[in-house]
């Protein structure tokens, strides 16, 4: 067992805390990971805010690279000194899902055992079951992704969780493909990610939509082709009038609200795809003519994670990166310390940053 500093939420709504964690030795099965970066993601609010679950206290931070300090027993195929990044998706390679060849949708993925607790032994629930605001975290071997230790910690631990959810939402789950015409509702740290996969899977046409104007000119950065401030446009005439009166083959809301939503249903095609990977809350309803969804075919999805595999994603993607084709440095707004985290939730509501990253 070691002692290192983290920051958890103690009760609903409560400023975050940097407080010292006890950190067990790897039990079986699991690994211990020095963390160099881990950026601050709009799900670490929530469970401050008591939107996930009551399970407080929570070691915030989920989205992190680091190196392998130590495993434990039946540990194969990773060791100290590994660079990673951690995933919220170890696959269990045995339920219905992994075995007919789809582990993306895996329902047993693992974390790590044993608790990390603080110093008076209370139970702390970890972010996603990783919690990486800390020097040192508990995880499940399989949570560790090995990747080329070229990349910045700063930008490849991205790919844990946000960026990995809005590149996979268009490469992925959208199954975007080159000549595609795509729309992207809210552009965000996840937004942001659909439209550089997007660009990265081939579409010529990438709209983005958003009721910020900085946020717009990032995406524009990042390889939209055309803008849409909803604010003062409706997305829904202008996504038809880019498209030749048809509508995007592809619309992703990476908001989750059920105007957004609607918007990307009568802003798609007819027989395209609508990708919703921002996250409702659990009073929003949506209501629409069952007819349009018949009349109007095509495919609705919900996207997870990006449908990642993060054994297959987070290597080909940082090789992406580290060959230039894919931007990971411009989702990296700034870099703070540990100390900083609720800093950094005042300024996501701001609305002025893509990630603020925790660097160690
Ligand atoms: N599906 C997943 O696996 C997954 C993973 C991570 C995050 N998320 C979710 O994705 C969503 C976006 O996350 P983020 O980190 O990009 O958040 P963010 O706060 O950085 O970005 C949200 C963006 O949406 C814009 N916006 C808000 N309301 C809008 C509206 N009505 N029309 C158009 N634009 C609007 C905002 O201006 C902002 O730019 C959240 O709901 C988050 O919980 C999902
Ligand atoms: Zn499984
Ligand atoms: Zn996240």
């Amino acid at each position: 067992m070691q002692q290192v500093k983290g920051v958890i939420a103690r009760g609903k709504g409560a400023p975050v805390e940097l407080v010292t964690v006890n950190v067990p030795d790897p039990g079986p099965g699991e690994a211990v990971v020095k963390i160099q970066a881990c950026g601050v993601c709009h799900t670490d609010l929530h469970y401050r805010e008591g939107g996930i679950g009551n399970d407080y206290p929570y070691l915030l931070g989920h989205e992190a690279a680091g190196i392998v300090e130590a495993v434990g027993p039946e540990v194969h195929d990773l060791a100290p000194g590994d660079y990673v990044i951690l995933n919220w998706r170890a696959v269990c390679g045995a339920c219905r899902a992994c075995l007919r060849g789809r582990p993306w949708y895996c329902f047993a993925t693992h974390n790590a055992k044993q608790k990390m607790t603080l110093e008076d032994g209370t139970e702390l629930s970890p972010a996603l079951g990783i919690g990486a605001f800390i020097d040192k975290t508990l995880v499940a071997a399989g949570q560790c992704t090995k990747v080329d230790p070229a990349a910045r910690p700063a930008a490849a631990g991205l790919l844990g969780c946000g960026v990995m959810a809005g590149l996979g939402a268009a490469l992925n789950t959208g199954n975007v493909g080159r000549g595609d015409s795509v729309a992207v509702i809210g552009c965000g740290g996840v937004g942001a990610a659909a439209i550089a996969g997007a660009r990265l899977a081939g579409a010529n046409r990438i709209i983005a939509v958003d009721l910020d104007d900085r946020k717009l000119a990032n995406a524009t950065e990042l390889g939209a082709t055309h803008t849409v401030n909803s604010s003062a446009t409706d997305p829904i005439t202008a996504i038809q009038e880019l498209t030749g009166g048809f509508g995007a083959d592809v619309v992703i809301d990476a908001v989750g609200r059920p105007e957004t939503w609607k918007q990307a249903f009568y802003g798609r095609d007819l027989a395209g795809t609508v990708v919703l990977v921002g996250v409702p809350t659990p009073e929003m309803q949506l209501e629409l003519p069952l007819l349009d969804v018949f009349g109007r075919g095509g495919s609705l999805k919900s996207s997870w994670y990006g449908d990642c595999l993060p054994s297959r994603d987070f290597p080909m993607l940082i090789d992406l990166y580290l060959q230039g084709r894919l931007p990971l440095d411009a989702f990296v707004s700034e870099e703070i310390g540990i100390d900083g985290v609720e800093a950094a939730f005042e300024k996501m509501h701001g609305g002025n940053v893509l990630r603020s990253v925790v660097v160690f």
